[in-house]
């Protein structure tokens, strides 16, 4: 019986000395792939002075090239920061345009850069490894501009505040091997804005532009 304990105690202690399929405490990942950002837009009517124009402004959706890189707290939990070159977003009258124009009225660039604390739940041993987020958004927009034909009808000084706000995710890795994996991930940010402008002197306001994008990024990650 004591033969059979040690052979049990052997055995446990070589299958702890395995390599763990997923990640553990201190692991550093870095994930590089393309993000796209889709927008669940909706926004106030255009001001220009006290005059209400009847419609507001939609935001249209990019891709770009995202980064992201995470850091183990422990084996389940780790902090994750996104990157990514600027997205440049189209801004188009809206969507309740009574003459239908579709017309193009500018565009605003932003990097959107966010934290977010990551919770994996599946066995460590799978390669499947998905995990559930949440986090903090801090949107800094920038290079707003009226399209030319916009600005020869006297609209200028665009300008969108920067937003502050939450951020959830789930997504998974999929390891390939030991130090390789492929991921994907869907992620919501509350990114809420709104915008001022001048038409030949007069100043113009959208007070409420809530963009609150859908984030999909696709990405090779690779272990530290
Ligand atoms: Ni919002």
């Amino acid at each position: 019986m004591k033969k059979l304990t040690s052979a049990f105690a052997i055995l446990a202690s070589v299958c702890a000395a395995q390599p763990a399929v997923a990640f553990n405490k201190g692991d550093i990942i870095a994930r590089i792939g393309a993000a796209n950002i889709n927008p669940n837009d909706s926004s106030s009517n255009i001001f220009v002075g006290i005059t209400d124009l009847g419609l507001g402004v939609t935001v249209e959706d990019d891709t770009q090239i995202g980064l992201n890189f995470a850091y183990f707290l422990t084996d389940k939990l780790n902090i994750e920061v996104l990157a990514a070159t600027p997205f440049t977003h189209d801004v188009n009258f809206g969507v309740n345009d009574p003459l239908s124009t579709g017309n193009k009225l500018g565009e605003v660039s932003h990097l959107p850069p966010t934290v977010t604390l990551n919770y994996y739940f599946n066995d460590p041993a799978n390669a499947f490894q998905p995990y559930v987020g949440i986090g903090l958004n801090y949107t800094f927009i920038f290079d707003e501009e009226f399209s030319a034909s916009n600005e020869a009808i006297g609209l200028s000084n665009f300008s969108l505040d920067d937003s502050f706000g939450l951020s959830a995710q789930i997504g998974a890795d999929y390891m390939l091997n030991d130090k390789w994996f492929l991921n994907g991930s869907i992620r919501w940010i509350d990114i809420d804005t709104d915008a001022t402008f001048d038409l030949n002197g007069t100043g113009g306001f959208v007070s409420s532009i809530e963009i609150d994008p859908t984030v999909t990024m696709i990405s090779l990650g690779y272990r530290y």
